[in-house]
């Protein structure tokens, strides 16, 4: 099992206090900590590996682009990926799913239909509705229920020869559902519908197979799953990412150029026009690393034991009211006190060193569902512990004391 001190002892932004007391950090769907390998891979990058990469015959050049495309190999392995070239480097999940739905534009047509679910990040609904704007499409949502879980019935009567392309989360930033993609995609492809799935908060919590899902696309955010920001990784099946037109032009997606006629690169350049984040990308490689090394099934098991514990204690709280309680849950906690206003008890919380996220966590359908203006969320990372959950409970006992 984790030896948590230990894994605690590698992240040196935990030991520090806010406020006069040690920081205890419960945003971790926001964005996760980076261990020290991580830290050390950035800094070395730009102390001894800088150089463009793809570009030079020179040295420099050569060991970047290996260390680069190297990373594109553990993602592939991360995500069970037959191909190498279906791993397309991203800033992020915002830009994967732009990419795709960006591309969607010139596939879609007026009768066609796309299926958000109304338990998406803005990330996973916007660019679909800016897809369907331009084509004509429809937008139409998987419902959820009270819990906070999809409505599957509803999903397979949605379902038609006219949706094209499902698009729906793993896991919930808001609520912590975990949604049953597979199922998900079976019912999209009896239709012939391709299927994104956002995997923004599944990447740091569960294992991902793109193969044995069957995904058309899946992407991740590199922040969330103890890399650094501005990375991430979209897989795409080739025959999809062979239909989609380039998202960006610019330097490294082309084949050739002039005034007359421009072709563009094979698989995956067609997709990383200009200079990427190269220290991110290689950064991104020791942070899967990391976390494969603890082992999945243990963080899962760790982070199991941490979302019983706190649901139990917090539900203790007289007015504790929790916001998704979703049978297939993962360690992420919405919920409200009384009539507390997430704000203010967000406010309170930061005073005693306590930091969760507050507000509607960039999912404004899922509040209007509840009739909430938002949520105080508490989200955990493998770092987190028991401790650190009284804490919590003590800090929301304080500040609804002080609140009401
Ligand atoms: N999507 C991130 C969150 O849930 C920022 O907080």
């Amino acid at each position: 099992m984790l030896d948590v001190s230990k894994i605690r002892q590698q992240f040196p932004i935990l030991h520090q206090e806010v406020n006069g007391y040690p920081l205890v950090y419960l945003d971790n769907g926001a964005t996760t900590h980076k261990p020290k390998v991580v830290i050390d891979a950035i800094q070395q990058y730009y102390e001894k590996q800088n150089s463009n990469i793809h570009r030079g015959v020179h040295y420099l050049s050569q060991l970047a682009t290996d260390e680069y495309e190297a990373s594109r190999e553990t993602v592939r392995k991360h995500f069970n990926a037959d191909h190498l070239h279906e791993i397309i480097f991203t800033k992020g999940n915002t830009e994967a799913i732009n990419l795709v739905a960006n591309g969607f534009r010139t596939l879609l047509t007026s009768t066609d239909e796309v299926l958000v679910s109304a338990i998406e990040h803005h990330s996973n609904i916007v660019p679909w509705q800016m897809a369907c704007e331009s084509s004509g499409a429809s937008l139409k949502v998987i419902p959820m229920n009270d819990k906070g879980e999809l409505d599957m019935k509803a999903y397979e009567s949605l379902l038609s020869n006219n949706t094209k392309v499902v698009a729906v989360n793993h896991i919930s930033n808001a609520l912590g559902t975990i949604n049953p993609v597979k199922e998900i995609i079976q019912l999209a492809h009896q239709v012939g519908a391709a299927v994104l799935v956002d995997g923004a908060q599944s990447g740091p919590h569960s294992h991902i197979d793109v193969k044995d899902l069957d995904a058309d696309f899946y992407c991740i955010s590199g922040h969330k799953i103890y890399g650094p920001t501005g990375i991430g990784a979209l897989y795409g099946k080739e025959e999809w990412l062979n239909k989609l037109p380039p998202y960006q032009g610019g330097g490294e997606m082309i084949a050739t150029v002039s005034f007359k006629e421009t072709t563009y690169a094979t698989l995956p350049h067609k997709f990383e026009a200009g200079t990427p984040n190269i220290a991110g990308g290689i950064a991104l490689k020791t942070a899967i690393d990391w976390l494969n090394d603890i082992g999945l099934d243990n963080v899962m098991a760790y982070e199991n034991e941490l979302l019983e514990y706190a649901t139990q204690e917090l539900a203790k709280i007289e007015g504790m009211r929790f916001i998704g309680e979703a049978s297939n849950k993962a360690a992420v906690i919405s919920f409200l006190v009384g009539d507390i206003h997430p704000y203010d008890m967000g406010m309170i919380l930061d005073k005693l060193g306590i930091a969760v996220r507050t507000g509607h966590h960039c999912a404004q359908p899922v509040m209007d569902e509840f009739c909430i203006p938002g949520t105080i969320r508490a989200s955990f990372a493998v770092y987190n512990t028991k401790e650190e959950v009284d804490r919590l409970v003590e800090g929301v006992k304080k500040a609804q004391q002080m609140l009401s």
